[in-house]
């Protein structure tokens, strides 16, 4: 089995935000559970850079292109460190590998006479590098750029997207998971069944972009460039091997009509598969506008992740909304989840109960199986991964969550503090530490893609093999292991939450 997955490529007019950090951190959620069942994964991250938008930023610093992408893009190649993501492989579409392969693509829908040229005359909304119809404008703007659109006439070269309408109606009947979730496949539909038009897929007066093979002085329209790099990386990226297409993306609904009509119908023309899926995101806002930097409210991940750590800022990502959904977030928010669900229900677990284990048997974990609630354990070693399959990144958390909390009822009921205090209650104390010890195991291995970080400390904390293989979400596999001593705060409390904003 492999998995291929991918986020968008990012436009390198400026630096990266929350909303790329969201997008990153969910989808390496999705690759590391699937590498924890032992799956061939390839993820793919990097970005755009050649838009027109990009080459305004370099005159407006009076720098060439190319030397301007060169310093900036090391603040877009700290994203996905700094968020801990198990990148494969960082692309960049000025590689040499992604410009030849991008030449070979445009060449083969050529060859197969999918290209015309034509006069293209329309408002051009530089910010979504596309095209706009008088019925996309509000008060004559780009609603999600809020600036008037240019006039754009030029002699261009165009894909006859309008000959892919039926076989793109086709493969959405065919299969009704190509897109999730349900709402964002019926807009895509909408969108195709309405008509399609034919799109430019060169740019004729200017010169920052991949030259079009037949025609060098017109450089490639930056989605018709961009889009390619899902299949390009596979053929030069160290470990990549054209195998692993067709992948599955990861984006917001931004993009989705890029994705999931201008995408296929280019593949389909080229002579490759079809993406396997397409997961459409919703949008995080903050105070009921869209993060971005002209609207001046943007969230530096970096400055979460200095005040709280990595993992919580990745826990967030799978809370902040219901996957799919846009939702409202605030650092206050981020807070308060940080510390009832972090610092209470998981970090005072962890704490309680190797200091139990600690003081009651000298640090060595009874194996008395008997207690646990093993139907919940088989429950959580099949759903979880079925909704991480539908990419249900809060569904699934949510059921490992009512584990964890599941296991702070248990505790409580139980008294284990009570039981020790008498010797004849001395088994019952071994079965109920044991319970305890195991439930915590197998919430830190379906934890691990979740918090990367955190699982294999609750897993040294309690003294147990670092494998965090989905087998291992099983009843009763903890063994005695190395001495248990009481664990440090995984979530300390943080006083000054007003830093982070
Ligand atoms: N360069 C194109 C993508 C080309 S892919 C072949 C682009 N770049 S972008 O920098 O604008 O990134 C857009 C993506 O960033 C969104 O689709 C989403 O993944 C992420 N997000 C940016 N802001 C976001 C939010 N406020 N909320 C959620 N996701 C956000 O489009």
């Amino acid at each position: 089995m492999s998995y291929y997955l991918t986020t968008p490529i990012y436009y390198v007019n400026s630096t990266p935000h929350i909303g790329h950090a969201y997008t990153t951190i969910a989808a390496d959620i999705f690759v590391r559970h699937h590498r924890q069942r032992g799956e061939d994964t390839f993820f793919l991250t990097g970005v755009d850079e050649h838009a027109d938008k990009v080459a305004r930023v370099a005159t407006e610093q009076g720098l060439e292109p190319q030397e301007y992408v060169d310093q900036i893009v090391t603040a877009w190649k700290e994203l996905p460190e700094l968020v801990n993501a198990s990148i494969d492989y960082f692309i960049r579409t000025t590689d040499e590998g992604h410009k030849t392969f991008v030449q070979d693509f445009l060449q083969r829908i050529y060859d197969n006479g999918d290209v015309y040229q034509d006069v293209y005359a329309g408002l051009y909304c530089v910010g979504c590098e596309a095209f706009k119809s008088d019925d996309e404008l509000v008060d004559g703007k780009c609603p999600d750029h809020g600036v008037e659109p240019e006039w754009i006439e030029e002699k261009n070269w165009f894909f006859r997207l309008s000959a892919y309408q039926d076989k793109l109606l086709a493969l959405y009947a065919e299969r009704p998971d190509f897109v999730l979730p349900e709402f964002r496949a019926n807009e895509a539909r909408g969108f195709i069944a309405g008509g399609l038009r034919d799109f430019s897929i060169s740019r004729a007066t200017q010169t920052w972009g991949i030259p079009i093979p037949w025609d060098p002085v017109q450089v490639a329209y930056v989605w018709a460039d961009a889009l390619v790099n899902y299949v390009s990386a596979l053929t030069y990226a160290p470990k990549a091997e054209l195998g692993f297409w067709p992948g599955r993306h990861l984006l917001a609904k931004d993009i989705l009509r890029f994705h999931c009509v201008y995408w296929p119908a280019l593949l389909l023309s080229a002579g490759y598969e079809v993406p396997k899926q397409l997961f459409v995101h919703g949008y995080l806002n903050l105070e009921g506008r869209g993060i971005s930097k002209s609207l001046g409210n943007v969230i530096d991940p970096r400055k979460l992740i200095d005040v709280y750590g990595v993992d919580p800022l990745r826990y967030w990502v799978a809370r902040a909304a219901v996957f799919g959904q846009d939702a409202d977030v605030s650092v206050e928010s981020f807070q308060e989840r940080y510390e009832r669900e972090l610092g209470n229900d998981l970090g005072n677990l962890v704490s309680r109960t190797t200091a139990m284990i600690a003081k009651y048997r000298d640090g060595r974990i009874p194996v008395a199986p008997g207690l646990g609630d093993q139907a919940a354990v088989e429950r959580l070693a099949t759903e979880v991964p079925r909704r991480l399959d539908d990419f249900d990144l809060t569904g699934a958390i949510e059921l490992i969550w009512e584990f964890v909390r599941s296991l702070n009822k248990f505790v409580t009921d139980a008294k284990p503090w009570e039981l020790a205090k008498d010797e004849a209650n001395a088994d019952e104390l071994d079965r109920v530490l044991y319970a305890l010890a195991d439930g915590l195991r197998i919430a830190a291995i379906t934890l691990q893609a979740y918090l990367p970080e955190t699982a294999p400390k609750i897993l040294a904390a309690l003294g147990q093999p670092e494998d965090v293989s989905w087998d291992g979400v099983a009843y009763g596999k903890t063994v005695s292991g190395e001495p248990v001593v009481a664990a440090e705060p995984l979530f300390p409390r943080v006083e000054a939450p007003a830093a982070a904003a």
